[in-house]
């Protein structure tokens, strides 16, 4: 019996349950759908997937797997490896399965990442057959206390016929009382949800299930993968300060106090160095209404600059999470992990009046932005959450590098190649050029602002060209529409954007990027 079982699992009869790993996949069956925890690589099951990519080597075996968000621990690699994934539901952003998804081999649903348990509870989609949920205890009542994400794992429990539950022995008891699990009730009779503040608890701190839906628990010692993100670079160095400034001078016209309103950061290299750039920034008692903590909210909150952060999972750095694990308790009083419902919820986002900052793949001329699809077709990770803030946010903020594969791609196009976050949904665009304000502007005045503004030289030039065309053609949002897509296919067809008349002069671009910082 293992020496941690009593302050683990707390209510005596589940200690029977405990398991190995491939015992507790045998319940697993071809063709059912499993909803795991895990969001953004934080508080993912780790063991039972993999014991399960080990069965599916010696019989077929098929799943449709919703999670919270993307997976650490190669556990969509090795799934996808052994064959296991023939639907794939919300979000990933693993490059063996987004190669599979991009061959057609997994079917991928790219979804908002607020919309999927509401899908499910209405049974708009196919029911959770079983959970397996990362836990660091079982509580006296059976409720489920998760580990560094909530993301869906709630809802999932509570919708599975049966649960699977991996108590993590790496993650610290101290955990308990950071989440604040809350549900909402069924539709048309639902109440306003009562979350005021980003400070606000609202819900429980376990995830209460009829305690015999536990068909399994099994210990595992494996801890959360690492992020992935770079530190910060010229560029990103520059995007941050242009934001900054935007925002100082937002405070100057009395539009924002020098808290500003809760922020919101998305993934990604970008988006951590952008919200780190706040650091050297005049503003005070910032706090966050976000998706995903990353490194940059901890260096806020050592920085004195940050009072509370709301989130749904912790993604750090493999040095920053030594460091705030070892010492929780210093952050816990100042962080709530929260459902993903309510973490990117529209009622919610509105209600605080979010600063929405999140990252595109392009934009075009006339703001509309694509975050997920490389070139029209291929999926990069998915849209997530930032679909859910950027719609509803009371400012709604895209950052990207201006150009991409060492200039060979522009980031701004005449047209986006696919678009997730229409022009309406965009206030503001920032590159390491400059930073593009947009609202209350028509489509012409934006593209005249967004070439300006955040193009560098010599695709500037090429867009200016192509806008004082599509002009002549008229239009309320003029195009070119033979042309509009002409930039995506001469890149596929001669390996640049440029045309053969023109090439990068790097050198030049370098320089104009560090005299804007
Ligand atoms: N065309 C093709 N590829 C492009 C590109 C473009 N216009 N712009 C960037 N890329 C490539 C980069 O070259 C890089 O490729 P690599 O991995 O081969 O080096 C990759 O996209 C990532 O770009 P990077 O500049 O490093 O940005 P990032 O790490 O900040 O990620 C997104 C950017 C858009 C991929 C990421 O933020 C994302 O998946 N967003 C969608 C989901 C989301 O916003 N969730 C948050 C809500 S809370």
């Amino acid at each position: 019996m293992h020496r941690n079982m009593d302050s683990r699992i707390r209510l005596p009869f589940l200690k029977e349950r405990v398991t190995s790993a491939a015992k507790a996949a045998e319940w697993i069956q071809d063709g059912m759908t499993i909803g795991m925890s895990g969001f953004t690589r934080a508080g993912d099951a780790k063991v039972v997937p993999l014991a399960l990519a080990e069965r599916a080597r010696h019989e077929k075996l098929k799943i449709t797997l919703m999670t919270g968000a993307s997976l650490g621990s190669d556990v969509d690699k090795t799934l996808t490896e052994a064959g296991v994934l023939a639907r794939r539901i919300p979000f990933q952003a693993d490059p063996v399965l987004r190669a599979a998804i991009n061959r057609g081999e997994v079917m991928y649903v790219d979804q908002h990442l607020s919309e999927t348990v509401e899908l499910l509870r209405t049974r708009q989609m196919a029911p959770i057959d079983i959970a397996i949920i990362e836990a660091i205890a079982i509580t006296e009542s059976g409720a489920i206390i998760p580990t560094t994400s909530v993301g869906n794992s709630a809802s999932f429990a509570i919708l599975a016929d049966k649960v699977i539950v991996e108590i993590n022995l790496t993650q610290s008891l101290e955990l308990e009382g950071l989440h604040d699990i809350f549900i909402p009730k069924h539709r048309p009779r639902r109440e306003p949800m009562p979350l005021m503040t980003p400070y606000d608890r609202i819900g429980s701190t376990a995830i209460e299930i009829p305690p015999e839906k536990i068909v399994a628990i099994v210990f595992t010692e494996k801890l959360d993968s690492s992020s992935t993100i770079l530190p910060p670079d010229l560029e990103t160095a520059a995007i941050a300060a242009h934001l900054v400034n935007f925002f100082k001078e937002e405070v100057a016209q009395g539009r924002l106090s020098e808290s500003l309103l809760p922020m919101q950061a998305g993934i990604g290299t970008i988006a951590n160095a952008v919200m780190a750039g706040f650091i050297d920034s005049p503003f005070k008692r910032l706090t966050m209404y976000s998706e995903v903590l990353q490194d940059s909210t901890f260096d806020l909150f050592d920085a004195g600059k940050l009072d509370f952060a709301s989130g749904s999972s912790i993604t750090l750095s493999a040095e920053k999470s030594r460091q705030v694990f070892n010492d929780i308790g210093k952050y816990k009083d100042r962080l709530v992990l929260r459902p993903q419902e309510v973490s990117n919820h529209p009622e919610i986002i509105r209600r605080l009046g979010l600063i929405a900052i999140n990252t595109a793949l392009e934009a075009d001329i006339y703001g509309n932005v694509n975050s997920t699809h490389v070139l029209g077709t291929h999926m990069m990770n998915g849209i997530g959450g930032s679909g859910d803030f950027a719609r509803n946010a009371y400012l709604s903020v895209f950052a990207t590098k201006s150009i991409a594969k060492g200039g060979k791609i522009s980031s701004i196009v005449p047209m986006v190649s696919h678009v997730d976050h229409t022009e309406h949904d965009v206030d503001i665009i920032v590159t390491e050029v400059g930073l593009a304000d947009l609202r209350g502007l028509a489509p012409r005045e934006r593209a005249d602002i967004i070439i300006d503004r955040c193009v560098a030289q010599p695709y500037r030039q090429m867009l200016q060209a192509y806008v004082a065309r599509a002009k002549q053609r008229g239009g309320h949002t003029p195009h070119i529409l033979e042309e509009a897509l002409s930039w995506h296919t001469r890149y596929r067809d001669t390996g640049s954007m440029l045309t053969s008349q023109i090439t990068p002069d790097i050198g030049s671009y370098e320089k104009s990027v560090s005299l804007s910082i």
